[in-house]
């Protein structure tokens, strides 16, 4: 199965940035875009129609960060689920741990937005992970079922989410799990997902996200159970991100 590699820009990225990134990424990983990885990049929203028509013709996704859980109305800054698709975008990011943190946002209403991306043909990219003090509590594997129980929409079918594991005090930090930490995590996510949406096993995709870099991409892929990462600080430079994608050769 292809491996799924997501570049999750946050807040950075301009035009020029945008042009120069889908060139790079287009030109260099043709024969891997093609048999091993399936790559998705999310920059900001206003950048979503330029990346769309920056990557006419590639085999490279765009998605978008966040939508908001509602259809469409008087929500003054938000952006619907629909609009997205319009604008050409696959894939939603939802969940993020900043966007839980710095906004609030509760399982309900991650479960809310994964929704209206089902509802309007996006895939959402639901993130769950612990904080620091919840991993130090030992309370790892209860935080991700009970994310899991309540982020993801009762509509979930195979093929229509992805989950991504993302421990909050790994992204940006320069910290990672061990790689059997990861697969434990993985594996105890897929089984708490199969059993929510009734999804086999072998269907359930988790991404593994946090301070994912050239030098680690290729070993965490390989780990049972990581269908592919999300790429934050990493997926900016377009010569570093082709090195993560180029990773997904080495797993199987
Ligand atoms: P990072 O971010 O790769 O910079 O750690 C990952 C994320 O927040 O999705």
């Amino acid at each position: 199965m292809k491996k799924i590699i997501v570049a999750n820009w946050k807040m950075c990225g301009l035009p020029e940035m945008a042009e120069d990134w889908g060139e790079k990424v287009v030109s260099r990983l043709p024969e891997i875009l093609r048999e091993l990885a399936e790559v998705v990049v999310c920059p900001p929203a206003p950048l979503l129609t330029y990346m769309k028509n920056t990557l006419a013709g590639s085999q490279v996704y765009v998605g978008a960060q966040d939508c908001h859980p509602q259809a469409e109305g008087a929500y003054t800054g938000d952006i619907s689920a629909r609009l997205l698709k319009a604008v050409g975008c696959s894939h939603v990011i939802v969940g993020h741990s900043e966007r839980r943190s710095l906004h609030g946002e509760t399982d309900g209403e991650v479960s809310a937005k994964a929704a209206q991306a089902i509802k309007n043909g996006l895939v959402p990219i639901i993130c769950i992970g612990e904080t620091q003090k919840q991993r130090e509590n030992g309370e790892t594997i209860a935080v991700i079922n009970r994310q899991v129980e309540v982020s993801i929409p009762d509509d979930a079918k195979a093929g229509n989410f992805i989950l991504a594991y993302e421990p909050v005090w790994a992204i940006g930090s320069g910290n990672l799990p061990t790689m059997d930490e990861i697969k434990q995590v993985h594996n105890a996510i897929i089984t708490s997902v199969s059993r929510r949406t009734k999804v086999d096993i072998g269907q359930v995709m988790v991404l593994y996200g946090g301070s994912v870099k050239p030098d680690n991409a290729a070993g965490i892929m390989r780990v049972e159970g990581v269908a592919g990462v999300l790429v934050g600080g990493a997926s900016l430079k377009a010569d570093e991100f082709c090195k993560i994608v180029a990773g997904a050769s080495a797993s199987d």
